[in-house]
């Protein structure tokens, strides 16, 4: 599949809905215009699953170079980034975590210095104790650290009351990995109801809720929960992938919300685009019909 997907050259342009492109010049030209446009935005240089430690620290230094960038480019106020952490040495056959925590510690002091944030994403099951841990041992140093918490675990319900303490900075997501039962919902409407009530624990407490979805009605219950709690606008905030509901987006920043747009870039896009494709059936179709059209 991968040989199949990469190898057809119109696929850049399917690809191209979801990646701001393959370099920081093209990812920023794209920032710039989301900025331009009063959206904020987080930045995920692509790549996962290393298992070399000189590719772990090339990942760290071009997590430097464009925090540096974003300084330059003045956006940094409003681009924080989003990390990986089995890109940054999860995975290693040797000295994981320390070796994960160093190059994570690195990239915080950078955002720290250019004036902005930093989230960690949140992979398959089977590393959520791992992130969770490093995220408890950055946040000593750097508080406002984030983390990616996905509802279809089970056991989210009690990583969020762990996590809703003042200012803790949580992006709920319904979750974009295939996961065993053992450990997740497997019907949708399920993952939407531990969804909804992870956001009510989030909304009601005086943690930094970032609502990680495209749905509607998740939109709408949120709406419906800072209603409740008389939240203010500066104590929350939307986040959705670039390229989808772009429309959305912008109608909710006229609203006056914050919305944070997740840009991701880089050549090392197959996962990525393949959790897009899982995501929606549509999607499928949109990228087999670029394929006959040409
Ligand atoms: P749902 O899948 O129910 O979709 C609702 C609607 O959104 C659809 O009907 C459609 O209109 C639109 N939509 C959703 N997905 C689409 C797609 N791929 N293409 C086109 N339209 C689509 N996951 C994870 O496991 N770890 C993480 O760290 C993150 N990080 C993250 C950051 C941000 C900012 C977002 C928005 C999402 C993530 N995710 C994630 C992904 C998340 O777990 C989830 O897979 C997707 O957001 C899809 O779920 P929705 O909540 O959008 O709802």
């Amino acid at each position: 599949m991968r040989g199949l997907i990469t190898g057809v050259p119109v696929t850049r342009r399917v690809v191209d809905r979801f990646v701001a492109g393959e370099n920081l010049d093209q990812a920023s030209a794209v920032l710039a215009d989301l900025v331009g446009e009063g959206l904020t935005a987080t930045v995920d240089r692509l790549g996962e699953d290393t298992l070399d430690a000189s590719d772990a620290a090339a990942t760290r230094d071009a997590y430097l170079a464009m925090l540096k960038r974003f300084a330059e480019l003045g956006i940094a106020g409003r681009t924080e980034v989003s990390v990986k952490l089995s890109a940054l040495g999860q995975k290693l056959p040797k000295d994981a975590a320390k070796i994960t925590l160093e190059n994570a510690v690195a990239i915080a002091e950078a955002a720290r210095d250019a004036g902005t944030t930093m989230t960690l994403d949140m992979e398959d099951h089977t590393t959520v104790d791992a992130t969770l841990g490093t995220l408890r041992d950055l946040r000593g140093e750097f508080p406002w650290v984030g983390v990616a918490i996905q509802a279809m675990l089970f056991r989210t319900e009690g990583d969020i009351t762990d996590l809703a303490t003042a200012g803790s900075r949580v992006r709920l997501v319904k979750g974009a990995y295939m996961e065993p039962a053992s450990v997740a919902h497997q019907d949708k409407h399920e993952v939407d109801k531990a969804y909804v009530r992870a956001m009510g624990t989030l909304m009601r407490s005086s943690a930094y809720p970032m609502i990680g979805s495209h749905d509607q009605r998740m939109i709408d219950i949120a709406h419906k929960l800072v209603g409740e709690t008389g939240r203010e606008p500066d104590t929350y905030e939307f986040q959705m992938l670039h390229g989808i509901r772009a429309t959305e987006q912008r109608a909710l920043v006229a609203g006056g919300e914050t919305v944070r747009v997740y840009v991701p870039f880089g050549d090392d896009w197959y996962g990525y685009f393949m959790r897009r494709l899982a995501e929606r059936p549509a999607n499928v179709m949109f990228f087999l019909n670029s394929l006959v059209k040409k």
